[in-house]
Order: C-alpha cells, then sequence, then structure tokens
C-alpha cells in the first residue's frame, strides 16, 4: 500500500483559555494521493480545526500527524515551513489576500518566499491567472474585485507553488450558487484532472457530493467515513 500523503492517529484537540473545549476527540484518518475529499459537520463540529492540524498550521493536544509518512511532531520549524510552503495549498474562506499587493503580485508572494527567480515567477503567475481565468486583473488590488474573483485570486495563490495537497475551507461559503459552481468545478478538478490530493470543507451537500469520498464531523468524532467510486 502507498504511504498516506496525510495521515492523523489518534489527534485530540483541546483549545486552551478559562474554559476549555475539546474541539477534535480522537480523529484517525488516512487521505491518500490524489483523493477528493469533502468534511462536512454542523457549525462548531471542529471542522476548520482538523483542516489546520492536517495542514500543520495548528499542532494537536495528543496524537500524531504524519505527511508523506514523516511524524509532523518530529519536524523542526524550518522543515515544518516548507512543507506548509511546498506540499501544502491553502484556500480559506477569509481569502487573506494581501489589500496593498496586486493580484498579481499576491499569487507571486509564495514563489518570492520560495526565492523562485523572477522570470520563472513571472511565467508561473501569469500562468495561474490564466488557469482562474483573471490574466485581465493582474494589476487591479483585491477591494477592485468581485468576491469570486478575490477567491479565485486566493485558489492562484494556492496553486503557485504546484502544491501536491489543496486544503481548502468552505472556499465558496461567501459567494452565491452562481460564482462558487465554476470555482468549485475547479477545485475539483484539481484533483480529477491534475491528480492533486484535494480536501474541502462545505456546508453545501451538493458540493459534498462531487468528492467520491465524504467524511461528516459530529461533536469533535468522525461520525460517517464513506467512500465511493470516482464521479
Ligand atoms: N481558538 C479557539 N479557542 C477556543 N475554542 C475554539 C477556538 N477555535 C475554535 N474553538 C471551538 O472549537 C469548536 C470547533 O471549532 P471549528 O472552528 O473547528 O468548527 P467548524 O466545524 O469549522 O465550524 P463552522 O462550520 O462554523 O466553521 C467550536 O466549538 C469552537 O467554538
Ligand atoms: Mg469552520
Amino acid at each position: 500500500m502507498a504511504v498516506p500523503v496525510l495521515e492523523l492517529k489518534n489527534v485530540f484537540k483541546e483549545y486552551g483559555g478559562e474554559v476549555p473545549y475539546l474541539a477534535l476527540k480522537g480523529i484517525n484518518l488516512k487521505i491518500n494521493e490524489g483523493e477528493l475529499v469533502s468534511i462536512i459537520g454542523p457549525s462548531g463540529s471542529g471542522k476548520s480545526t482538523l483542516m489546520h492540524i492536517l495542514g500543520c498550521l495548528d499542532k494537536p493536544t495528543s496524537g500524531e500527524v504524519l505527511v508523506e509518512g514523516k511524524h509532523a511532531s518530529k519536524m523542526g520549524e524550518d522543515e515544518l515551513s516548507q512543507v506548509r510552503l511546498n506540499s501544502l495549498g491553502f484556500v480559506f474562506q477569509a481569502f487573506n489576500l494581501a489589500s496593498t499587493l496586486s493580484v498579481f503580485k499576491n499569487v507571486e508572494l509564495p514563489l518570492l518566499i520560495n526565492e523562485t527567480g523572477e522570470a520563472r515567477r513571472e511565467v508561473i503567475v501569469n500562468k495561474c491567472l490564466q488557469t482562474v481565468q483573471l490574466s485581465g486583473k493582474k494589476q487591479n488590488f483585491p477591494s477592485q474585485l468581485s468576491g469570486g474573483e478575490k477567491q479565485r485570486v486566493a485558489i492562484a495563490r494556492a496553486l503557485s507553488n504546484d502544491p501536491k495537497i489543496i486544503l481548502a475551507d468552505e472556499p465558496t461559503g461567501n459567494l452565491d450558487s452562481h460564482s462558487s459552481k465554476p470555482i468549485m468545478e475547479f477545485i475539483t478538478n484539481l484533483s480529477k484532472k491534475h491528480g492533486k490530493t484535494v480536501i474541502l470543507v462545505t456546508h453545501d451537500a451538493h458540493i459534498a457530493a462531487m468528492a467520491e469520498r465524504i467524511i461528516s464531523i459530529k461533536d469533535g468524532k468522525i461520525e460517517k467515513d464513506v467512500k465511493r467510486g470516482r464521479k
């Protein structure tokens, strides 16, 4: 059996503070390369917490996170940053675009951090913007874009380092169904056509049904994990 790209072993997450809260209660999960996985569940059930832990943006209180078979807890901060930068692409609901940077510069950012040369950066950014059909807006600033366009910039930015794994937390949560459909098709195609591993949190049952595997989270636990054939 191939090594899963991401694996969680008995992961618990407790948020501290005056009233500690146990948000994840013993999650065991293997995500295989190229899978398209939807994560669904009620508000507050732990979906975003799970995504942060899968993306090594947050650490579990106990349990293990393995990225391509390597224990995240045994990686130093530098190695973890490299994993986040090179293997993982994040698309979050609150786009997190830099408002003072143009569309082009936003998408370029991960490549700058990665010290990619200027000529290569230009080629990659243009290609990513073309992929999300925003070539005409590259000099615009985020405030001059619609919600759907901002979301596409966030996707282009997540793709610029050509990550193996895309983590998308309610990527169309702010958009109407008309604007969300092409974005969702685009994200699902990253797996179906380009072989990326895609993990997608959604409230929308129609969107979840586009995936070949649906994981339901309830009260910090995996309630169901259903695999079906590829659509
Ligand atoms: N930083 C924090 N400190 C304390 N509690 C937190 C923190 N972040 C999240 N929680 C709690 O952990 C639980 C899970 O939160 P999480 O954001 O993972 O839910 P979710 O499933 O993503 O919900 P939603 O669908 O509303 O986005 C919630 O009860 C939330 O209040
Ligand atoms: Mg959430």
